[in-house]
């Protein structure tokens, strides 16, 4: 639908995030006709740019970034004339804020202007508290919060106090990108429109659950912000609990931001606690070394971080969880989140329940959904099949497979582009509410608190495997394998 013009201004302007993920998202969807060109991208961070130096990197970055099919001359050109750049200090009270006030001085009142955070979320208050001082909290202004809100509990709650004296809880979009993702989102329409699924979706058809990111890159020069995070915090406490979230949660009475939420936030509040002395018996955390990815061969985590660095940082992580509800009593929710792990995918598998009885000679594997959110979005339901000749009933799985791209012959977005409008639209129905990130961070905090108190190295994996061996171990318990080791 057509949306009026907006200023879409980023601090962080020049950070990876930007460069990576905002610009081209906002490009794509001015190819697609969804940005009017009246509207105006307008980059914001500390260094001293002129306009013509910010588009310059701009142009760079869409290059590098967009997928070459995408690319056209006369799109990029115009959608450069969109960009302006203001060189602000933005946690500062300082006279360089006049470089964004003056871009305002002859535009509409009440413009849709959205503020995107790029920055480290420490500022972020006092980010508010400035654009709040200089009359830029109008009513139609949003601002938006990259994830991580904080590194623990009370760090969240603080950055949500203080970012709240100045917007109003609707007007505060706090992103998780994995709820951008295609496929994250037909989890809804896969549970909900789907009564076959609707009605086997409890502990009585299911056996267990698995939601695995895994990732093939290192910390890839992020090593500053990641040594401080590690992957609980990185992956876990925000893209793999909104997953669980939507596999678990009831069905909202409606698709409204506020239904939603609420069911969602019933699924964090049913986690089961972990306190400190289950910690060392459903988490295990490694720190990859030196190994092959691929034909690759790739530095130890400690070697990438830089010349003599010792880490307790953990690259992977798999927790047992377990969501105390009437539907999914004693059902395990394992999660999983690595680096230099052997392939760049994530998925839910759902296990579902062995037959009560056999009557084949064959083993038979139990049935399994799995719902592949990247690469290659799709279902998979694997079934067992008569395996075609005259030598009798030989069973073997076989795959109902559904590839979304081949279905629906379209180009899979990138999970920022819906969110980036949504924000614009003022729909915060994939954002996360101030609640559901303080419930998220109060389950993993046990975790973290654990971690801190006994630091103790993380179980070594190598580059490449799929990770510690404790991992295996840690499902293994509950006469469960992981995926990739499932036949
Ligand atoms: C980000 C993390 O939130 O998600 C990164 O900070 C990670 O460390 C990324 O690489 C993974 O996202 P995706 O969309 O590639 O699965």
């Amino acid at each position: 639908s057509a949306i009026d013009t907006f200023d879409y201004v980023v601090f962080g302007a020049t950070g990876d995030l930007t460069m990576r993920k905002l610009l081209p998202a906002l490009y794509h969807r001015f190819r697609d006709k969804q940005i009017p060109e009246t509207a105006r991208v307008i980059g914001a961070a500390r260094s001293v740019l002129s306009d013509d130096e910010y588009r310059d990197r701009a142009d760079k970055a869409l290059r590098r970034f967009v997928k070459p099919d995408a690319l056209d001359e006369d799109l990029i050109h115009r959608f450069l004339g969109m960009i302006f750049y203001a060189s602000v200090n933005g946690a500062e009270a300082d006279s360089t804020w006049e470089n964004m006030t003056r871009l305002f001085d002859d535009s509409v009142a009440d413009k849709i202007r959205v503020f995107y955070l790029a920055t480290s979320p420490e500022l972020y208050g006092r980010i508010c508290g400035n654009l709040a001082a200089k009359g830029l909290v109008t009513e139609s202004a949003r601002v938006v919060l990259e994830k991580p809100i904080g590194h623990d509990l009370d760090s969240a709650r603080a950055i949500n106090d203080e970012v709240g004296q100045y917007f109003v809880e609707t007007k505060i979009f706090r992103i998780d990108h994995y709820l951008g993702k295609e496929t994250v989102q037909n989890l809804i329409a896969l549970r909900f429109a789907n009564p076959v699924f609707a009605r086997l979706w409890n502990a009585d058809a299911i056996d267990h659950v698995q939601i695995t990111a895994a990732e093939t890159v290192g910390v890839e020069g992020r090593g500053d912000y990641y040594d401080h995070s590690g992957a609980l915090r990185d992956m876990i406490q925000n893209h793999l609990l909104q997953v669980l979230c939507l596999v678990a949660m009831e069905p909202p009475g409606s698709l409204d931001a506020d239904n939603l939420r609420n069911e969602k936030l019933k699924v964090l509040r049913a986690l089961k606690p972990i306190n400190a002395a289950d910690v060392q018996h459903v988490a295990v955390r490694g720190q990859y070394g030196r190994g092959m990815v691929g034909k690759e061969i790739v530095p130890a985590y400690l070697e990438e971080l830089g010349e003599g660095r010792q880490s307790d940082t953990e690259t992977f992580i798999a927790i047992k969880a377990e969501v105390h509800s009437w539907r999914w009593g004693n059902v395990p929710f394992y999660l999983r989140s690595g680096k230099r792990l052997p392939n760049k995918v994530s998925e839910v598998v759902v296990q579902f329940r062995e037959t009560p009885w056999s009557i084949f000679n064959t083993k038979l594997e139990p049935n399994r959904l799995i719902i592949r959110l990247q690469p290659e979005e799709g279902i998979q339901l694997s079934i067992m099949s008569k395996d075609p000749g005259p030598d009798g009933m030989v069973l073997r799985p076989a795959n109902i497979d559904i590839s979304f791209e081949k279905a629906f012959a379209t180009r899979y977005p990138d999970a920022y582009e819906r969110l980036l409008m949504d924000t614009v639209r003022g729909d915060p129905v994939l954002f996360m509410r101030r609640d559901e990130v303080e419930a998220a961070w109060t389950w993993v905090e046990p975790i973290l608190k654990a971690w801190k108190e006994h630091p103790g190295t993380p179980h070594h994996y190598t580059a490449g495997s799929w990770g510690p061996d404790a991992a295996r171990t840690l499902i293994q318990e509950t006469g469960h394998v992981w995926h990739e080791d499932m036949k």
